[in-house]
């Protein structure tokens, strides 16, 4: 339903995504990676053709068979919604603090769908006890701020529902939520995910939702998708020396377990700093804090390589730089 190849996203002469090809399956689970800055939320925002005026898109990006990326606003408007949802990154500034929730989640199935104003409250209840949110009758008529951090992204998932898309984007669905909350609010994703045979992806730091939500990853640095194949694989087996180091900033398990009342810790950098995008290697974007570099890296891009757990761009796996060495 999703087909995207070397889809880049250019401020300038700087990639702040290069070259994302993927294809996303009705059903799948697909979590997304990486460190601040990596691009998460730019290759979130291209599938929904939502990135900023001062960036240029260029690749190509089929919804449903449909090239997408030279598409007009009013293309995408008909698009969006019913064929790819997005939770944002902020779930406060999501919400109108003026509005009834209620009034939010209805407004979309009038405008987009063509209810009358009883069916969009009947669907919009509908919606609400979909996503776990207690006494829905009650709910629609409340205010974003008289809602808990949970259930304000409850409503927002509804809101996400709404026109049935095929595929929902989660950007960092449970950085705002203790570790309990969040927990719940991602097994209410693939449960959602399970029963609507609906894609998901969702972009976290936090790699135990995504191991416990999706069955496929992406990391990504600098703009690029570094490393992808089966989640629980990569987790365990991790190739690219970034993915390595990723994993091997995770907090330790008895760190990491929920205690309630508590953020869960976000994952720490690895050692060395990410460069600002126009100061990237031209080619591999990890090369300068890669421990295994070799000469080419600053320099050429590796294409893809199957890694055994996956696929992985980085030389270290190129046939012709073994025999070398
Ligand atoms: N409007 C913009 N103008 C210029 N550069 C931008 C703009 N928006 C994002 N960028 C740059 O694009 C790169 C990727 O940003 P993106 O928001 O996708 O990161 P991310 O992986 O989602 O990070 P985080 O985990 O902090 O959300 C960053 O270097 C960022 O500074
Ligand atoms: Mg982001």
């Amino acid at each position: 339903m999703l087909d995207v190849s070397n889809l880049s996203v250019r401020f300038g002469d700087a990639y702040a995504l290069r070259d994302a090809s993927l294809t996303v399956h009705p059903g799948d689970r697909i979590g997304v990676v990486g460190e601040s800055g990596s691009g998460k939320s730019m290759l979130a925002q291209a599938l929904m053709g939502m990135v900023p005026e001062s960036a240029s898109m260029s690749g190509i990006l089929k919804i449903d068979g449909t090239e997408m990326t030279r598409a007009t606003e009013a293309q995408w408007r008909a698009l969006r919604a019913r064929r790819v949802a997005m939770i944002f990154q902020e779930p406060l500034a999501a919400l109108n603090p003026l509005r009834r929730v209620g009034t939010t989640v209805m407004e979309p199935l009038r405008t987009h769908l063509g209810l009358s104003r009883t069916q969009a409250r009947a669907r919009t209840l509908d919606l609400f006890e979909e996503v776990g949110l207690p006494d829905p009758e009650q709910r629609l008529a409340a205010y974003p701020h008289e809602l808990s951090g949970g259930q304000r992204q409850r409503v927002l998932i509804a809101l996400a529902l709404a026109c049935d898309p095929k595929l929902l984007i989660a950007d960092e669905p449970t950085t705002a939520l203790d570790a309990e909350v969040a927990q719940r609010i991602t097994d209410l994703l693939v449960r959602l995910s399970r029963d609507r045979a609906m894609a998901l992806m969702i972009i976290s730091h936090d790699l135990q939702v995504v191991a416990r939500a999706t069955r496929q990853l992406l990391v990504m640095y600098g703009g690029d998708i570094v490393e992808r194949g089966e989640t629980r694989k990569i987790l365990s087996a991790p190739f690219h020396p970034y993915t390595r180091g990723l994993l091997a900033a995770r907090p330790r398990p008895q760190l990491a377990r929920p205690v309630p009342g508590t953020k869960r810790p976000r994952l720490p950098t690895i050692p060395g700093h990410i460069p600002a995008l126009v100061d990237l290697p031209a080619g591999c974007r990890f090369s300068g804090r890669c421990p295994a570099e070799l000469s080419r890296c600053r320099t050429t891009r590796s294409t893809e390589f199957r890694t055994g757990t996956g696929l992985a761009a980085c030389h270290l796996l190129n046939p012709a730089e073994r025999s070398k060495s």
